[in-house]
This record gives structure tokens, sequence and C-alpha cells, in this order.
């Protein structure tokens, strides 16, 4: 009997746990909707803040931190992209593994306890190479993209079923309890539909019908894209989105893309925009009635590789985002918007269940005031003036604005935050250079341990042609895409007579390309580069070349940088020459452009696979005790040690002149140390005043990229095969790694900042956060100062008033810590020191 109570009880506890699970399973199925207002999840109203993360802009051990840094951050959603050429190299053929792993990285922002945004596209522009869609559809009959194009539709809608059916799977919408809460289908397309004509219009609503046929169960957006069909919800890509209106009044307003920085092109400037205008926009956006913000990008990455669209988009993409392309957080941005955030969830409740009512406190200074009868209130009020600080009353109270700010007041009192004000921390981060190091021992045995070996490829078909014919071909109607190069070759016969052979003035040449780029040699020897600029890429040039009597083997390297990413039509904008002429020789101009070219495609140590660490393709290597420098078309390889330590990893390739990085196999990228033009930077950035790319560049007549950033999960501690494949020339004696390794931690905080703690509100105490980045700790103090302190970071000195024991306080509660809060508070600092001065606490800490 006694056995049978046992079971029966084991029974009645096992339906018993049935039932509670499948009570669980159903309540995590969450239910998303919306309203005028915002999302609702599950009932509950949610204001939004979301950050841009593109997984194969990093690598899957860097996920983890990413998404981790982000929540520190503030953030409650990852957004990403669906990179369709990544996924699907042939028709039929996907790819899921290493950076690709999507599932996976769904399940990181998961199991971190946050929501994700999927833009599936699977068009995305985003300085992607192609924006997204794979090369090979441009090549099947009949195709034409982002239009009412049959071939087109089957397959987006193909790509887009796989996408969903893998999410589903995994059980990752929010309606199966996964973390995924909106999707996007196409991207920006509202800018390109009139292009398109009838077929655009039907195209849209196509995209949007076949987005809700696939039933996720959550809702689907599309940016900026007016007529999106009820209920797909169209959204806001810009720097400010506060004037944006939803196309239809039961929509909330969402912003998808806050540009907090801008991407970068090989020869450009290097744009910044400062974190008191990207808190400003945020502020504004929430102070008009915004619900869901996204930053693109939170973390920009690195386009790996051929990755990068553009044309001419830089292998880094920093983005000036909030972290860094290394996975840093960027200080104060990162800093600043986390208190940022902190002040908008405050106010959550207050913004999401009542309306505003908008006071103007002056010609351009104007609050908004959520309130309802029960007391709870918060206010927003703003200055638009973009030169004056301005002081307004608002409830009988003064409140000072700096220009062009926003003040956050979660009780409708105390300001807790302003846009303009960053007690953020700051870093100063350097970049410690390392000699390569030759490892002594080698991970295969035909590959030789130290020292370099090079393989230097011929100007001009290697192997058997790929065809010939009159005139010019479409440099990427022939490659595909397969490789950035294409050798173009032929031969030009020169009179012993002819007057330059004597006199020596050298005939020019004279050059139209569609784009992007290409090297010019005669018999062997590099002439002259050339290439379009900035995005535009079509380009002509002329330079003097040598020519010796007789035949000349003219070889020209056409090469492409990332192709097309957006723009209508923008499939079938082409790249390569369509001229090549002689002046100066005595029959006038010669022209080459319909003679007879020979072509092969891509380099002969691409078709060898060079770059991979497997030995069997190494049969080329020659080793060479130093590696030749100024030296075209060649490749060097190097069986190196990790640099030391732990920090990020970065390649200095400034001593370089172009081509294409590896290490062990993996694809670093396209370097090319281009120079930005001299003018049009600025020392210091005013960040007030509506921002452009162009605002505020830095980086005038530098390389546009120097370093390149090499993962450290690429690495093994020794036997590490770094490859580059040089086309015109450079030092690979010169060639470092860099530890990117912060130095120095400074912050200030002068006590009449408001601040708050977590999500109390401290009156009056203002306080100083300090924190160190991956897995460091605050090691020591260099210099702490409660008084009147002067200086800047690395600067600071001590003023006429100072706490003697200010620094044993800071070091009590913060040494030895990942982070730490120090308030200033009488408890803590002698407060009562030097009646009447305003004073402050500041601190210059090191991480280790
Ligand atoms: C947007 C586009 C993004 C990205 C961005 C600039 O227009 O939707 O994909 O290209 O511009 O970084």
């Amino acid at each position: 009997m006694a056995s049978v109570g046992c079971t029966l009880l084991l029974c009645w506890c096992f339906v018993g746990l049935y039932i509670l699970s499948y009570t669980a399973a159903a309540a995590a199925a969450n239910n998303v909707t919306y309203d005028s207002r915002s999302l609702i999840i599950n009932g509950e109203r949610k204001l939004l803040i979301s950050a841009a993360i593109h997984y194969p802009r990093s690598v899957p051990a860097m996920w983890p931190g990413l998404v981790k840094a982000a929540k520190e951050g503030g953030v409650d959603v990852i957004e990403t992209y669906v990179f369709w050429n990544g996924h699907e190299p042939s028709p039929g053929n996907y790819y899921f593994g290493g950076r690709y792993d999507l599932p996976k990285f769904v399940k990181i922002v998961q199991d971190a306890g946050m929501l994700l945004i999927l833009r599936i596209g699977p068009f995305v522009a985003a300085e992607w190479n192609f924006g997204g869609i794979p090369v090979w559809l441009h090549y099947v009959p009949g195709t034409v993209f982002r239009t009412d194009n049959e071939p087109f539709k089957h397959y987006m809608q193909n790509f887009t079923t796989l996408i969903v059916n893998m999410m589903k799977k995994e059980k990752f919408f929010a309606s199966q309890g996964g973390p995924i809460i909106l999707s996007q289908v196409e991207n920006e397309y509202g800018y390109y539909e009139t292009a398109y004509g009838e077929g655009g219009k039907a195209y849209t609503q196509w995209a949007a019908k076949m987005a809700l046929s696939q039933n996720t169960g959550v809702p689907w957006i599309m940016c900026q894209q007016w007529d999106a069909p009820d209920p797909v919800i169209n959204t806001c890509n810009s720097f400010y989105c506060d004037d944006f209106k939803p196309s239809y009044p039961t929509m909330p307003k969402i912003w998808t893309e806050n540009w907090p920085g801008w991407f970068k092109t090989f020869g450009g400037r290097d744009p910044h925009r400062p974190a008191e205008d990207v808190a400003y926009a945020v502020a504004r956006f929430f102070q008009k009635g915004g619900s869901v913000h996204n930053y693109y990008m939170y973390h920009g990455g690195t386009n790996f590789g051929r990755t990068s669209g553009g044309p001419f988009i830089t292998t880094s993409y920093d983005y000036d985002a909030p972290i860094d392309e290394y996975g840093l957080p960027r200080f104060p941005k990162w800093g600043h918007l986390k208190e940022l955030h902190r002040a908008i969830k405050l106010c959550e409740h207050a913004l999401l269940n009542n309306k505003p009512t908008l006071v103007h406190l002056g010609s351009q200074q104007e609050a908004d005031v959520y309130e309802d009868e029960s007391g709870s209130c918060a206010a927003f009020i703003a200055n638009l003036d973009d030169k004056n600080e301005k002081t307004v009353q608002f409830r009988n109270v003064s409140y000072t604005l700096p220009a062009w700010s926003v003040s956050i007041l979660p009780d409708c009192k105390n300001v807790v935050f302003n846009t303009a004000k960053v007690v953020s921390q700051i870093a100063t981060i350097d970049m410690v250079p390392e000699q390569l190091q030759p490892s002594t021992s080698s991970p295969h045995k035909d590959l030789k341990a130290g020292g370099w070996e090079i393989y230097v490829e011929k100007a001009g078909i290697w192997g058997e042609a790929d065809f010939t014919r009159s005139g010019f071909v479409d440099h990427i109607n022939t490659t595909k895409d397969t490789t950035d190069y294409l050798w173009h070759t032929t031969s030009l016969f020169v009179d012993k007579n002819e007057e330059f052979l004597k006199n020596g003035n050298k005939p020019r040449l004279f050059i139209e390309s569609k784009g992007h780029a290409l090297h010019f040699f005669v018999n062997g020897i590099l002439q002259a580069s050339a290439s379009g600029n900035g995005t535009v890429s079509p380009f002509n040039f002329t330079s003097p070349v040598s020519l010796k009597a007789g035949k000349n083997e003219i070889a020209i390297l056409s090469m492409t940088v990332g192709l097309q990413n957006a723009g209508s039509f923008y499939e079938w904008v082409g790249a390569g020459l369509t001229s090549v002429k002689f002046k100066g020789l005595k029959d006038g101009t010669v022209d080459l452009s319909n003679t007879t070219w020979t072509y092969k495609i891509g380099l002969e140590g691409e078709h060898l696979s060079l770059y991979n660490a497997d030995a069997l393709n190494n049969v080329k290597w020659k080793s060479v005790s130093e590696p030749p420098k100024n030296q075209p078309l060649t490749w060097y390889k190097a069986i190196v040690d990790a640099p030391p330590g732990n920090e990020p990893v970065a390649l200095d390739m400034v001593h370089m002149g172009k081509g294409l990085a590896w290490l062990n196999g993996e694809q670093i990228g396209r370097y090319w140390p281009r120079k930005a033009p001299t003018d049009k930077c600025v020392k210091a950035c005013d960040y007030r005043g509506k921002f452009n790319p162009d605002k505020c560049n830095t980086g005038c007549g530098e390389p546009t990229q120097r370093w390149y950033h090499v993962p450290r999960s690429w690495f093994k501690p020794s036997g590490n095969v770094l490859v580059m494949f040089e086309e015109k020339g450079g030092d690979p004696t010169q060639i470092r790694f860099l530890r990117r390794k912060l130095s120095a931690l400074c912050a200030h905080v002068s006590e009449d900042h408001p601040s708050f703690v977590t999500n109390n509100l401290h009156k009056n105490k203002a306080s100083l956060e300090l924190k160190c980045p991956m897995n460091t700790y605050i090691s020591a103090f260099k210099f702490v100062s409660y008084g009147t302190p002067t200086g800047t970071c690395q600067s600071y000195a001590i003023g006429d008033c100072h706490d003697p024991d200010s620094r044993s306080l800071v070091q009590k509660l913060c040494l030895n810590k990942s982070e730490c809060i120090v308030e200033l508070t009488e408890k803590n600092f002698k407060t009562e020191l030097c009646p009447g001065m305003m004073k402050k606490l500041a601190v210059e800490a090191t991480c280790s």
C-alpha cells in the first residue's frame, strides 16, 4: 500500500508539475500589440530603448560581452538586420555558422533577458556589400531587385520564410515566449518607390502582405515607408525623429535608426557625433511621444573580409557608436546615454499613461508635461536655442537650460538629467604597439616557423586566360563578385623612331572607369594607381607612362572595393574600365578601348587559397630573411605569436599600400591607408545645433583607417598564420599588432550636479561613477581630490580647497572593484570645507 501511495503521490506531483510548467510556458508567450502610444506587451505599455548590434560585424566570442554592455548601458532591446548574402552564398546553399550563427546570437540576447527586433529586410543597405542581397540573384534571368518582379519576389519570400521558420523553430518570437517583439520587412523603400513606378507601389503592398502571411504573432514594421499598409507600422530613420508622425493614428511612434555617429569611406574624414546631441535627439523623441527608440549602431563593429558595401566603405564600421569597434564602451558617450536611459525610465509610467500638455516657456523653450490626477507627473523641458543658455520659470521654479538641451524631471520638480551636461567618466585609450613575434613552432609541417615567406604574382594573366574580346567588359558582370580583382591585358607596339624615346617626354595615359580602382602596369612595372572618390565610384585620370621601343605588355588590375549598397536600381551600377588612351606618340592619340583585351578573373594566390593555413596550398611560398619592400602584387606570410595580454587587438597597416589581410584563414578585411582630404575638420566639436555627418570631422590629411581589428578569439597562443596580399607595395617590416588598452579613467562631478542612483531620486546629491571595461578592476588612483581641483583628465591638480581624506575614502569605496559609485555627501567628505565655494570631486584611476 505504502508503495502504491507513494507512486500515486509521485503521479500527482508530475501532474502538478506538468500543469505548473504548462502554465509557465503559456505565461511565457508574450502578446505583443500596439496602440497609438506604445507597444503593449502582455497588456503592459512599454517604453523601449534598443541597440543595433549586427552579428556578422563581430565574432561569437564577443556577442555575450556586447549584449551585456548594452544591458548595462540601460538598453532593453537588441536590434539586428539579417544578412541574406552571408546566409545564402549560392542559391539554396545556406550558411549559419561562425559569425552568421543567427540563432546563437538571438539566444544570447534571450539569455541576457533582453528583447530583440529582427530586421529581416532582406534588403538592408547598411553599408554592406550589395545591400545584403546575394550577387547571384542579379544574374537569375529576368530579375530586377525591389520591385514587382516575380523572380525577385520568389527569392525574397523564400529567404524571409526560411528565417521566420528558423526563428519559429527555436521559439524565438515573443508570441512563442521568445525575445523577438518586432520584425522588419524591406528597408527605407519609401525613398525609392516612385523610381519604380507602379511596380514600386505594388511591391510595397506585396512585401507587407507577404510579411503578414508569415504569422509570426508579432507586429511588422517598415522603416521610412509612408504607405506601409495597416497593420504594418511605418517607422522613422534620421538624426532626429521628434517631429515624426506615424502613418496611422492607431500606431506608435517608433524610431528604428538614430545614428549616434556615422560610417567612414576610404579616403574620407572621421565623423563624430557628440554625446550631448545624441542625448538631445533621444530626449526630444521621448518628450514628443516616442516610445521605441533604436541606436543604429550601438556597436558598429567590423566589415570583415569583403563584406563592406558602398563602394569604398572602410573595413572598420566603428560608427563612433556607444560601444567601439573593439567592444569597449566609448566614454563619455556610453556613460552619458546610460544616464539618459535611467532618467527616461524614471518617467516611463507618467509618459505612457498620460497625455502631454505643451507649455511654452519662451520663444524657443518648451515643456511637455505628462501628469494625471493621481499625482504621477514627468516633464521634459527643452531649450531649442542652438546658441544660448536660457533660464525659464516652470511651476514657479527657475531652471537654467544650456543651449540645445533637454532637462528631464521625473517628478516635475527635480532635474535628474540634462542632455548637455556630461558627467560620465572618460577614458584614455592607447593603442600599444607590439612587434610581430615570429613563432618558434609552426602549426603545419610545411610552414616555416618564424621569418617571412612571400609569393610574388605576375602582372597580368596567370595560368590560362579566361577569355579574350574586343573592348571592355563590365567588371562586376565578369567577376560576379567572387573576387575584387580582374586582370585586363593587351600589348602596344612602339616604333623605335618615336620622338619621346629620344627626348624623354613620356607619353601620357588617359583612363576612364565606371569605378572603383585600378593599378596600371607596363612590362610588369607598376606605373599608376587610381580610384574613385568617396562613395562616387566613376573616375578618370591621366599619368605619364614609361614605354619602350617594340612590344609593350599592358596589364591593368581593375578592382572593386565593395559593391553598391543602396539606391534605386543599384544592382545595375557597373564598374570597370571604359576607355584607355595614350597621347604623345607620333600618330596622335592611340586608343586601346576597342582593341583586343585578354581577361583573367581573380588573383593566382586567391585561386590557390594562399591565405589558408592549410599547408597543401602553400607550395608557392618562398622563404626570405627580410620581406621585400615597395613590391607590388606580393603575398606576405608570417607565423607569429599572439600579442600578450587579453586586450582587443588591431593590426597597424599604415605602412602598407592596399590589399587584403587574413589571420589563420579568417578574413580581416581590405586595408588601404588612403588619406582623407586636408580640410574641413574641427578641433573641438560644438554639440549645439543640428548635426550632419560633416559637422564634426577629424582625421584630415590622415589615413582614414590605420588599425584593423583582429578578434582575440582568432588567435592561438602561437603559430598564427598572418597573410597579406599587397597590391601596390608597402613595408611589411613596419606591421605591428596593437593592444587596445585603457590607460586612464577620469571623472569629475560638482556638488550641484543633480544625480540619481539606480532608480531612486537623490535630491541634491551628486555622485560620481567609475567603471572599468571587460573584466578589469580599479587598481590604483593617480589623482583624487574633493574640493576645488583644477585641470582635465591626466592633468588634474589640487586646488585651494582640498579634503585630505578624499583619497582614502574613494580608495575604500572603489579599489579592486569593477565599478563603484561615490556620493558627494557629508558622510563621505568634509562638505563644510571652504564655505561658499562650489566643490567637486575629481578622480583619475587605472584599471587592470
Ligand atoms: C540608412 C539605412 C541603413 C544604413 C544607414 C546609414 O538609410 O537604412 O541600413 O545604411 O542609412 O548608416
